[in-house]
């Protein structure tokens, strides 16, 4: 058991990470301007109000609450939710603010959220990556300040990192589309309408690669890369996503109609395979996702679900040429 540090435990993304890492058995202290709610916070949790940009604020609270590691997810999380230097400076500041506090309490393990946004998909003057699934080789070209002030957050902890030597481990991660609980059940999701309908229309997903993730899997990756953080190279940076795309049509269909360009590059994505790789954390952390939308949705997706009879077709003739002694049995193809 740790006590974990956990910043922005009120949001989307911080109730479930403050919720997953206490049911996990470590004291969380979760810090935010806004409270949860008292019959809302799980036991184990306590909470403190506080403005971690007074100055000050972050090292007293570190300093007082002793804490093994930091988790900081406080941010203005949605880009152009304010003017954009307010979004800058304010998420820049705080991720300095709150991993330097850390470093300086001698807090032993720190991580930063950062976004799959800094990749910079999505850019009015126009997005084409080398390759895809995209992954953390892909080159980070954000274009707007939410998506640069998440690569600052990521170049915050390396350095410290560099700086610190082995004797402090950073480490961060880019959440996928965080989906709450409460938003597999109708709640409206960050963009403000429901996953059903995000699964109805591909316009609405597309937007964000068709990326997403289960906010409890957030927490339990999360409770891995603690785990495992003295044991992996310092300062590292993970994509943390579903093991598939937030769509029911293949992404190979879809991505030529949404992103211009693309259909050389995802002709590969077949079946229910996601832009996003999350191989890095498979192979360094051997975390995997847990959840998927066709496993939480409620009620059940009902509608017609293409990318899911591709792959079963895929995996039914793979079944046959495994059977008729074509591929050695326990060896999967390799996707073209
Ligand atoms: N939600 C997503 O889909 C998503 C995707 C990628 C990355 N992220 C990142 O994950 C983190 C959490 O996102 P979220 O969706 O839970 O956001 P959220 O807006 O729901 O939560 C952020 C929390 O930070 C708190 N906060 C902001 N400024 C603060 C301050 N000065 N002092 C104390 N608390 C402060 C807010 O009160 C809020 O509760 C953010 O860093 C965000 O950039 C989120």
């Amino acid at each position: 058991m740790s006590r974990i540090f956990v910043t922005g435990g009120s949001g989307r993304l911080g109730r479930s990470v403050v919720a997953g890492l206490a049911e996990a058995g470590h004291a969380v202290i979760s810090v935010d301007r806004d409270a949860i709610p008292a019959e809302q916070l799980p036991a184990g949790a306590e909470q403190y109000t506080a403005d971690l940009l007074a100055p000050g604020e972050a090292e007293r609270l570190i300093r007082e609450t002793a804490p093994d590691a930091v988790i900081h997810l406080a941010a203005i999380a949605v880009p152009f939710s304010a003017p954009e230097d307010v979004i800058f400076s304010t998420n820049t500041r705080l991720a300095y603010a709150v991993v330097s506090a850390a470093t300086d309490a001698g807090v032993l393990k720190i991580v930063t959220a950062s976004s799959p946004t800094a990749l910079g998909y999505g850019s009015p003057a126009g997005w084409l990556p080398p390759s895809f699934p995209l992954d953390e080789q892909t080159p980070p070209k954000p274009w707007n300040a939410y998506a640069l002030s998440k690569l600052i957050a990521e170049q915050t902890v390396q350095m410290f990192a560099a700086a610190q030597g082995e004797k402090i481990r950073y480490a961060a991660f880019r959440p996928c589309y965080v989906i709450s609980p409460e938003e597999w059940e109708g709640a409206l999701t960050q963009q403000g309408h429901t996953v059903r309908e995000r699964l109805d229309d591909p316009a609405l997903s597309a937007p964000a690669q068709f990326n997403y993730v289960d906010a409890r899997d957030v927490a339990d990756f999360l409770d891995v890369l603690l785990n495992k953080m003295d044991s992996i190279p310092n300062g590292e940076v993970f994509f943390v996503g579903a093991k598939d795309a937030l769509a029911t049509a293949p992404l190979a269909e879809l991505f030529p109609r949404f992103l211009p360009g693309s259909g050389p590059l995802t002709e590969h994505l077949t079946g229910t395979s996601p832009a996003f790789s999350i191989d890095k954390a498979r192979e360094l952390l051997g975390w995997e996702p847990k959840r998927t939308w066709r496993t939480e949705l409620t009620p059940a997706y009902e509608g017609p679900d293409t990318a899911s009879e591709q792959a079963a077709n895929t995996q039914a003739a793979l079944n046959d040429e495994i059977h008729a002694g074509l591929v050695p049995a326990g060896a999967t193809k390799e996707t073209p």
